[in-house]
């Protein structure tokens, strides 16, 4: 085995880890990868996995299938290490590039090699202690996105009783040079990443015998949003008359973020099923989406903003896609929730 960290044939294993139905880690695409992985391997390569997960993962599901199916031994015939995927989709400031790369090896040699390895690719390597220390950090990353969106959902449901105008608070609070990052209400967390990293953390604790309070307490409080939206939209429409049953509304940005064109567990999905169960006559309008169904039923979109708008009792905004005209929005919109705070006429979160 080479002492120096040179170039290696490489293995990036970067599947995906959702949650299975009974909401416990689903590591079977990692494990069917780590075995094809094991059957490639060969003296002096370099295996690397990407994909988030609990602490252990590497070193206690990914090293033994590898070793199985190789016959080799981590550390001594191959190297093993973690280092999260970091991606934001739809980020333009920061890529692969400039984010920088963390890696952490199962021993010693093997975070050197896999240093080397990201250095051809990253301008920033950053060495864990070990693997664990690698997928720990990936799941404190984004635990802390999660926590921090679920303060600011709760507190914005009670700042709406209060009739105070948290934004505003918000951006006040963000003027602290120090000790404060501002963190927006929304209409829920989706994406395959913030809903779902913490249940794997979460599992992994409860192994434990305890529970993951703040991690269980964000997924409560953000797993929620759709229904409060789902009840802000009913008060709105009550206030003007209307009921839900027959109301023609219109979700605008129905992905799980703006500016992307993936819908994993977007938080669109579950209002429109409690809109469509309350007899709302729904539609949506998003660029990013062309067609939309929600559970085997196709919504219909209309050809453009001025025409979706022009047919809406209501207009909900969940989704700021740069490419919406917002005045156009604000001027039509008979009724409109601006779950994003972006618009000007439009009844905030
Ligand atoms: N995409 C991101 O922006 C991002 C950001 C941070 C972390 N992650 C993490 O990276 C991992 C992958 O996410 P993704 O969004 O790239 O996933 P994805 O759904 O795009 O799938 C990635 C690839 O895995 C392949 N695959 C699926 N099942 C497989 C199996 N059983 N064996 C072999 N290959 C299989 C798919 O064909 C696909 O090419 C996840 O753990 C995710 O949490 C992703």
């Amino acid at each position: 085995m080479e002492q120096d960290a040179g170039p290696h044939e490489v293995i990036v294993i970067c599947v995906p880890t959702p949650l299975s139905a009974d909401g416990t880690p689903d590591l079977s695409a990692v494990r069917s990868a780590a075995g094809t992985a094991g059957r490639l391997l060969r003296p002096g390569n370099l295996v690397v996995l990407e994909s988030t997960t609990y602490p252990g993962t590497t070193d206690e599901i990914v090293r033994p299938i590898l070793e199985k199916e190789s016959g080799l031994t981590t550390g001594i015939d191959f190297y093993l290490a973690f280092s999260p995927e970091r991606i934001d989709p739809g980020n333009q400031a920061f890529g692969l590039r400039n984010t920088p790369k963390i890696v952490g090896g199962v021993t010693p040699q093997c975070t050197s090699a896999a240093t080397a390895f990201y250095e051809m690719i990253c301008d920033q390597v950053v060495s864990a202690k070990s693997a664990r220390e690698a997928e720990m950090a990936k799941l404190l990353e984004n635990i802390y996105r999660h926590v921090n969106i679920a303060l600011v959902n709760e507190i914005a449901m009670f700042c709406h009783e209060f009739g105070i105008d948290f934004r505003d608070s918000i951006r006040c609070a963000a003027t602290k040079p120090f000790g404060f990052q501002p963190f927006y209400p929304g209409p829920g967390v989706g994406g395959h990443c913030i809903p779902v990293d913490p249940g794997y953390m979460s599992y992994k604790v409860r192994a434990l015998g305890y529970p993951f309070r703040f991690a269980e307490l964000a997924a409560e409080i953000n797993g929620r949003m759709p229904r409060y939206v789902a009840g802000r939209v009913a008060a709105l429409l009550n206030e003007h008359g209307k009921p839900v049953k027959g109301a023609r509304v219109l979700l605008l940005g129905v992905t799980y973020k703006a500016d992307v064109s993936d819908l994993r567990e977007t938080p669109a999905l579950p209002l429109a099923r409690l809109l469509l169960a309350r007899g709302a006559n729904l539609a949506y309008f998003d660029p990013y989406a062309p067609s939309w169904t929600v559970d085997s039923t196709p919504v219909p979109s209309a050809a453009s903003l001025s025409e979706a708008l022009a047919t809406a009792d209501i207009v909900i905004l969940l989704q700021a896609h740069t490419c919406y005209d917002l005045e156009v929005i604000n001027q039509r919109s008979a009724l409109l929730l601006d779950t994003r705070g972006v618009t000007r006429s439009g009844e905030s979160l």
